[in-house]
């Protein structure tokens, strides 16, 4: 096994709104095969495609009805086997999606194999993800099952062999077909506490995030299943510290290569929920990437991203999405790009796309967000100081279709897409990326770069200018080399000297001086220097 994921960059689809072949509105398989020339000019290693199994789309297909069909809206298994052949004949590998803390409520499961989920004659006080209580009544058992996310998501249960063995069998089944690994949803959730006791405030997760048998579960599917094949793993796992990420990823306890991490994505909020907005302080962002950099050094291995289907648009969050939007963009690319870990790149993201603001509470689509506007409204929280929360961290800002042109829709239908396209796209599309100075050049430069430079997944990382609440700065070193990389988060203008070394890469064509270095609004220049 070549841990070819160490050197490699990541591609997210969200098939959705990424390209709609046939003009039903909805992105689909054969649209992302009309692409893939776009992410091999990109230079994508790997695709992780979110999910494209049947589905009834309560949660836009994290709601699976049969793990072992495509859905109908993206087209055919036919379609699916061809656009993996041709991801292969680009050398591209293809990471799926695999949603197994709980599927839909109409897989054929949930009515024939009711020991596969986990009811109770008594709810106790948890609350979901996305609004209310986190049980709901069902009237055939008389009983209550536990959904920690939509009620049309019943959580499975692992405790149960024969589900254990029953998604086994699933996963050999896609990897038999070819597939080159496995995103997995909310992993870290599949073991939960068996008295599944009230918590305090109604917060489940200290009972069901990395529960007792989280470990045992992974080691028996790593010797059922991943050990059998050269593939990727990576676990989403909120709530996991770096100490756990460490368990999960260490290559000797066998369980998976690497896990997306949520503690740089809650720094800017204040407490329990996304919702509650406040800005981002730099330096809490530094000494946590800092943290997790130093902590798996070595020891496991991480995944660096700034977005996904989940999360808003990066350049709306911590960069400038107005004046400085194509400069901040590249500067966070490079900032992330840098450190050690397996980058992922969400779709959009190598041309800045932004977050969007939609006028009505009906044009957003995303369970989350429509719950959650439900029950603040009950509870009499205003309707602009929702939108506000929305505005800022609602998901569809991630999921408003691809924009490809300029054409109607930005290219990406010719139908009415399912959702609205972000206004902006007549400026920001993929038209100008051939241009040298576009973002996507930019990061079509740290990919290869990756692939070139051994310092950039091998090098240790120290962190510069700790307390600097403007400039993310920090070296990596390995063997004689040494790269500087600094990152001006501010629009303001910043001075350091000089490091030592030559210009890698930059986002200004030129450094402002020679003598010092002068840092304009988000830029970012790299160092390399081999003594
Ligand atoms: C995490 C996924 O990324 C998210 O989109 C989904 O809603 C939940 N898990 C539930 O599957």
């Amino acid at each position: 096994m070549t841990e070819w994921w160490k050197k490699g960059t990541v591609y997210q689809i969200y098939p959705r709104s990424f390209m709609d072949a046939n003009g039903d509105g909805v992105g689909d398989i054969r649209g992302i095969i009309q692409k893939l020339d776009y992410l091999e000019d990109l230079g994508i290693d790997i695709v992780w495609l979110s999910p494209v199994y049947d589905s009834p789309n309560d949660d836009n297909g994290y709601d699976i009805r049969d793990y072992q069909k495509i859905m109908a809206e993206f087209g055919t298994m036919e379609d699916f086997d061809e656009m993996l052949e041709q991801m292969h004949a680009r050398g591209m590998k293809l990471m799926m999606d695999l949603v197994v803390n709980h599927t839909s409520d109409e897989h054929g499961w949930f009515s024939s194999k009711p020991e596969y989920y986990i009811w109770r004659g008594k709810p106790n006080n948890w609350k979901s993800f996305f609004s209310g209580s986190a049980w709901e009544f069902d009237e055939q058992r008389q009983q209550y099952y536990l959904h920690l996310f939509s009620k049309k998501q019943p959580d499975l249960n692992w405790e149960n062999p024969d589900l254990r063995e029953s998604v086994y069998g699933m996963m050999r089944w896609w990897l038999d077909k070819g597939v080159d690994g496995f995103r997995m949803d909310v992993i870290n959730l599949i073991s939960k506490d068996p008295e599944l006791p009230d918590a305090p405030d109604g917060d489940g997760g200290p009972y069901y995030m990395n529960g007792p048998k989280i470990h045992d579960y992974l080691q028996e599917m790593n010797r059922e299943v991943l050990a059998e094949y050269d593939i990727v793993t990576v676990g989403e796992m909120p709530g996991a510290s770096v100490a756990d990420a460490v368990n999960y990823t260490d290559p000797e306890r066998r369980e998976l290569n690497m896990i997306f991490t949520f503690e740089h994505m809650g720094l800017d909020q204040t407490g329990g929920e996304k919702w509650d907005l406040k800005p981002l302080k730099l330096t809490d962002l530094k000494h946590n990437m800092e943290h997790w950099q130093h902590a798996l050094h070595k020891k496991g291995w991480n995944s660096l991203y700034w977005n996904n289907h989940d999360q808003p648009r990066i350049v709306s969050r911590f960069g400038d999405d107005g004046k400085y939007r194509i400069e901040s963009a590249k500067m966070l690319a490079a900032c992330l790009h840098f450190m050690q870990g397996t980058p992922y790149i969400y779709q959009g993201e190598e041309i800045g796309m932004t977050n969007v603001r939609f006028d009505s509470i009906d044009e957003y689509r995303d369970i989350e967000t429509l719950n959650m506007y439900d029950e603040k409204r009950s509870g009499g929280v205003p309707h602009d100081t929702i939108m506000r929360s929305i505005y800022v961290k609602g998901r569809d800002n991630a999921r408003t279709p691809m924009q490809w042109n300029g054409d109607a829709n930005g290219g990406f239908t010719t139908g009415t897409p399912w959702l609205g396209v972000n206004p902006n796209y007549k400026d920001i599309n993929t038209l100008n990326k051939d241009d040298g100075n576009s973002i996507f050049q930019f990061y079509r430069k740290l990919i290869r770069m990756r692939k070139e430079m051994e310092i950039i997944t091998h090098g240790n990382f120290t962190l510069l200018h700790r307390d600097d609440d403007s400039v993310f700065a920090y070296t990596r070193e390995y063997e004689d080399e040494k790269l500087t990389v600094y990152c001006n988060f501010s629009d303001r203008e910043q001075q350091f000297d000089l490091p030592d070394g030559e210009l890698l890469i930059g986002n200004y064509n030129s450094l402002e001086s020679n003598e010092l270095l002068v840092l304009r609004p988000y830029e970012t220049a790299v160092f390399n220097k081999k003594s």
